[in-house]
């Protein structure tokens, strides 16, 4: 039997990315691990247990103890609990990046990523999977698109934030984010940037198609 295959889709926020893997996934019927909601999931229990963020080792503890994991519906879960909702708040969009940065951290996911990517054929999405956490996979993608339409897509998510806000604090996010965002060398670049959701996908299962 073969082994395993992966697709990478890595890319800054308002790639595209979460979008792309999940139709992806659902379309190729591979399991779709969003590696974003993993730091996001820890990031919410470190508030709720007041750990500080500046905490590396703490955090790393944290997150051996209390291990990711996705129910077959796709839901998030960690210690118990469904934070599928909750690791959405603007909070955590503020925190996470602190959270992420720790080296310490970094490993502790990166294993839990290797593992529960390794049950069956899988969409990894994250801005590290075809550099570090799955350099042999078969598939590696690294979406971007413009700045504008990358604000354009985070209005319709969330209609009341004003686009200066929006673009303000995606710059905010591109800045705190750039240092774990490492585009694997042989990565595919793909610019969404003109392309709907259907077209990026059609582009990457063709790939995968190819690779199979
Ligand atoms: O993709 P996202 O916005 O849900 O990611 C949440 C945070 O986690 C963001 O600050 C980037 C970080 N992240 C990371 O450092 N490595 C990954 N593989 C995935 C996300």
């Amino acid at each position: 039997m073969n082994r395993a295959m992966i697709v990478a889709i890595d890319g800054p926020a308002g790639s595209g990315k979460s979008t792309v893997a999940f139709e992806l996934a659902r379309r190729l019927g591979f399991v779709h691990l969003d590696t974003g909601a993993m730091y996001r999931a820890l990031t919410w229990l470190a508030a709720r247990d007041g750990v500080d963020v500046e905490d590396g080792a703490a955090l790393a503890r944290l997150a051996r103890e209390n291990p990711v994991s996705f129910s077959a519906e796709g839901r998030v879960e960690i210690a118990g609990e469904d934070v599928s909702s909750n690791i959405r708040a603007g909070e955590i969009d503020r925190l996470v990046p602190a959270v992420a940065r720790h080296p310490e951290v970094r490993e502790v996911m990166r294993e839990r990523q290797r593992s529960l990517g390794s049950v069956g054929d899988t969409v990894i999405e994250g801005r590290d999977i075809g550099s570090v956490v799955a350099p042999n996979a078969e598939v590696k993608i690294f979406l971007v698109a413009d700045e504008d339409e990358r604000v354009r897509r985070r209005s319709a998510d969330r209609p009341e934030t004003s686009a200066d806000s929006l673009a303000a604090e995606l710059r905010r996010r591109d800045q705190r984010d750039a240092a774990n965002t490492q585009p694997a060398n042989d990565a595919v670049l793909l610019d969404t940037t003109d392309l709907t959701v259907d077209q990026v996908v059609v582009c990457i299962a063709e790939l995968v198609e190819a690779r199979r």
